[in-house]
């Protein structure tokens, strides 16, 4: 099955950090694809801006080896290579001082296209960058801002960055990625919800029991200990992806899929979240850090190992039991999960309906299961529909459940678009529906902020687990508590 691909305007893209981790993993690999299936015009350019100096042909080189090294080589057409690096230019700048400013003035020249600027660096120097862009005359109507998480580590230090960077750009102008809104499963989960009429009267308090958010990563902190140890699952994951993921499992349905009606819904979820402080952190979170352990049947090192400061005690899995005070969700229980390190790479929302209200099936019906809905993020994206049916063939009335299965792999014959490629093309239409508005990323830490309070307040520590378990067994009991127990992603 093919659709139709539309190629977005002609636009110029200058990625600051250019030649960093992110641009080389992810950004320029993202629109290569975008490029090589048509969507990309040619009269395009993509600018790296970093310190470093480097002419156009070495910027095009680092480029080759970023597409190399990060796309399977049965998608990398030569020709289509050599295009692509015809579109691509380097500036050496500096955020700090003058330096670099006009030639990037005159790379841009004056065409009236849509100009992204994307941050690629640290949030300490968003400001600096953005006072230049604007010192320099380089943001017009059509210029947009990217950034990227962290926004900030607290209320009042997202706070400080908005204001920095909205002192330039309006805020229709600022795209906020949450790299996570871009997953094809989770945009299906808007269309799941609100392009079927099946599961909008059950979406409620009356039919399901409670819900399940699990992000697991096999990987360790990967090199990336020092600022990971600053930041702590709940602040790398939980405040953005974890939350969002919620908003759009919870959320009242939109009058449109206008930006800001979905973006009007989900920050009326994040605002009805309770709070929870002091007196309940202990009772509705578990903090972990991963001990040495096992990864693919091959040891691997504690977190301690990883992080120069020996002591520390930042968390690589947090469980939380979240409620959502609303007349929708009053008494369902949303259980967040995300961990480094943990038994598999699975990345699921399972949605526990309630059972049925009376068996009329008496003891045949022993194996009689509440239906439950697995929306499948990663790996095998798909749906998964449990129901229960009569057993086929002779034998009486015995039930078992089976799954309605809609794998995206084995149903569509397309390969699922990195998220980054969908993003960074709605930049460039101006759509900011997958992008958070700041009253969202605001309201997030305000909920975030009390709870991390609380553990310090109570000084509750991380409970150790092995390296390739699924967290410590507190996470365990803190479902359990409640008579209910985690899909350990083996559906
Ligand atoms: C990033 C976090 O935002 O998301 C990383 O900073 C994490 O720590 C990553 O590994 C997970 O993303 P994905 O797409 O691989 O699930």
């Amino acid at each position: 099955m093919t659709s139709q691909i539309i190629p977005v305007e002609a636009f110029d893209y200058v990625v600051f950090g250019g030649t960093g981790d992110l641009a080389e993993r992810k950004l320029i690999p993202a629109l290569f694809r975008r490029y090589a299936d048509g969507q990309i015009l040619a009269q395009s350019r993509i600018i790296g801006a970093a310190r470093g100096e480097m002419d156009h042909e070495e910027y095009r080189s680092f480029a080759r080896n970023a597409l190399k090294t990060h796309i399977k080589e049965a998608e990398l057409d030569a020709d289509k290579i050599n295009a692509f690096m015809e579109m691509l230019f380097y500036c050496s700048i500096d955020a700090k001082s003058d330096k670099g400013w006009p030639e990037l003035k005159s790379i841009l020249g004056d065409e009236d296209r849509v100009r992204a600027y994307y941050l690629a660096v640290g949030p300490a120097i968003f400001g600096d960058i953005a006072d230049r862009l604007h010192s320099n005359g380089l943001i017009r109507e059509r210029s947009r801002l990217v950034i990227e998480k962290p926004i900030g580590k607290d209320l009042a230090s997202a706070h400080a960055l908005n204001e920095v960077v909205g002192k330039h750009f309006r805020e229709d102008q600022i795209f906020r990625i949450d790299h996570y809104l871009g997953k094809e499963t989770v945009q299906n989960l808007m269309a799941l919800r609100f392009a079927n009429t099946l599961f909008q009267p059950v979406w409620n308090a009356s039919y399901i029991d409670h819900v399940q958010i699990t992000v697991a990563e096999d990987l360790g902190v990967e090199g990336r200990g020092n600022y990971y140890d600053t930041s702590g699952a709940i602040r790398d994951m939980v405040q953005n992806h974890l939350l969002q993921l919620l908003c759009l499992v919870a959320m009242e349905p939109p009058a449109s899929t206008d930006a800001n009606a979905v973006r009007d819904e989900k920050l009326k979820v994040l605002r009805s979240l309770k709070p929870i402080d002091a007196e309940s952190v202990d009772a509705k979170t578990v903090r972990g850090q991963y001990k040495a352990g096992a990864a693919k049947g091959n040891p691997v090192p504690a977190y301690l190992d990883e992080v120069d400061d020996k002591q520390s005690d930042t968390e690589t899995f947090v469980a939380i039991k979240a409620e959502i005070e609303t007349w929708r969700w009053a008494g369902v229980p949303f259980y967040l999960r995300t961990g480094k390190r943990l038994s598999s790479r699975v990345s699921e929302i399972i949605v526990q309906f309630k059972p049925v209200p009376h068996n009329i099936f008496g003891d045949d019906a022993k194996s009689i299961k509440a239906n439950r809905l697995i929306i499948r993020l990663q790996p095998d994206e798909g749906v998964k529909q449990g129901i229960t049916i009569k057993d086929p063939g002779p034998g009486g009335m015995r039930l078992r459940e089976v799954d309605l299965d809609m794998s995206f792999a084995e149903n569509f014959d397309v390969h699922a678009p990195d998220a980054y490629e969908r993003l960074l093309l709605d930049v460039i239409r101006g759509n900011q529906t997958l992008f958070m508005r700041r009253d969202e990323v605001e309201a997030a830490w305000k909920w975030i902020d009390p709870l991390i309070a609380g553990w310090a307040d109570t000084n509750q520590k991380t409970a150790k687990y092995t390296a390739g378990t699924w967290g410590p067994t507190s996470s365990i009991a803190l479902i359990e508590r409640d008579g209910r127990t985690w899909h350990d992603g083996e559906a």
